[in-house]
């Protein structure tokens, strides 16, 4: 089976081809165009802004994708595309265009879940998921605790109840000045600052449930550096060590919690978090030394792709399904 997927829920244009045999995944392209040059001036995404830049790339996207692949567009066995959550704007442009190919190339149209499928980014690795498991799921706009029974049956039993952890992520890098997005900006600095340097809270880490919360987090962090009198770079450094090992705590701790009273087998990483290699290896130490097998999609593959959107297609049937883009939509 061959899946062009299509991705344009928020700051990424992006197509791929994937390739099913027997089960097996091979990605034969997966063509993402950043638009983070365009947003960094304004500090974050803009969203009319994105939906007009996806305009532009979107048919060059699909193409790249096609011929890197050495496909044309009558291998293809159905089109998958995000049709939500995301910005309502930046959604459109996929779901139009994926329709209009759909219906002039006469081919099947799944619209898919964008959390689901960065869930099914660690599908990619091929490796064999042993179920029940738990997945933390960790994006700019979700933090999630997903239980998995299956492949396909799954239920979310946590969540963040206001900011997700990539966005306190992205906030305390904006406070640090140091540009956008800011996952990858503080994880690089921390490397070189003192994770106890700076005491921040741990919330909710010992509360009997799995939800997560990052807004006072990212408070105390202001808070904090508005003491500060002078803010150089050791100690930006030890403020983005500091604040990391604080989320990374609470997300380590309420998903092994959720693992062991679940009585899973399995933990899995994903989303565009779980780019962050401290937040890698602690999940996979813990979840290892907790006796649980550990999953995590490859590390280009968990921020947004259409990799993954073609994945979760595989998944999901695909007769009489009604398209629309739904930037609200959840596991
Ligand atoms: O999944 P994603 O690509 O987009 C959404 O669906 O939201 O996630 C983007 C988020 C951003 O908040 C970004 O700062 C964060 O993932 N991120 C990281 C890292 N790389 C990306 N956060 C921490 N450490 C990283 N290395
Ligand atoms: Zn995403």
């Amino acid at each position: 089976m061959i899946i062009l997927g299509i991705e344009t829920s928020c700051d990424e244009t992006a197509a791929a081809v994937l390739e099913i045999k027997q089960g097996k995944f091979k990605v034969l392209s997966n063509i993402v165009s950043s638009q983070i040059n365009l947003h960094k001036k304004y500090g974050g995404v803009v969203p009319e802004l994105a939906a007009r830049m996806h305009t532009e790339n979107i048919i060059e996207v699909v193409n790249q994708a096609l011929s890197q692949a050495k496909i044309t567009p009558k291998n293809l066995n159905k089109i998958a595309v995000t049709a939500g959550p995301g910005l309502i704007t930046a959604l459109l442009v996929g779901v139009q265009t994926a329709k209009t190919l759909a219906y002039a190339w006469n081919k099947p149209l799944v619209p898919i879940n964008h959390m689901k499928a960065h869930l099914y980014a660690s599908w990619l690795e091929n490796k064999k998921i042993t179920f029940p498991a738990v997945a933390l799921l960790v994006s700019g706009g979700h933090t999630e605790i997903i239980y998995l029974k299956s492949n396909t049956t799954m239920k979310k039993i946590g969540q963040t109840v206001d900011d997700a952890a990539g966005e306190a992520f992205d906030k305390v890098a904006a406070l640090l000045k140091l540009g956008y997005p800011g996952g990858p900006k503080i994880s690089l600095l921390a490397q070189k600052g003192n994770n106890k340097a700076f005491k921040f809270p741990r919330p909710m880490i010992n509360e009997n449930n799995f939800n997560f919360s990052f807004a006072g987090l990212k408070t105390a962090v202001l808070y904090t550096v508005q003491k500060i009198k002078n803010l150089n770079m050791q100690t930006k450094a030890d403020l983005a060590a500091s604040f990391q090992q604080a989320s990374i705590d609470v997300l380590v701790s309420k998903t092994i919690k959720a693992a062991k009273q679940h009585q899973v087998k399995t933990i899995i990483l994903s989303g565009g978090v779980a780019a962050n290699k401290l937040l890698r290896q602690t999940l996979e130490t813990q979840a290892k030394q907790n006796g649980f097998n550990f999953f995590k999609p490859p590390h280009d593959l968990c921020t947004d792709n259409a990799a993954m959107i073609a994945a979760a297609a595989y998944f999901e049937k695909d007769k009489n399904q009604k398209v629309t883009a739904n930037p609200n939509i959840s596991i």
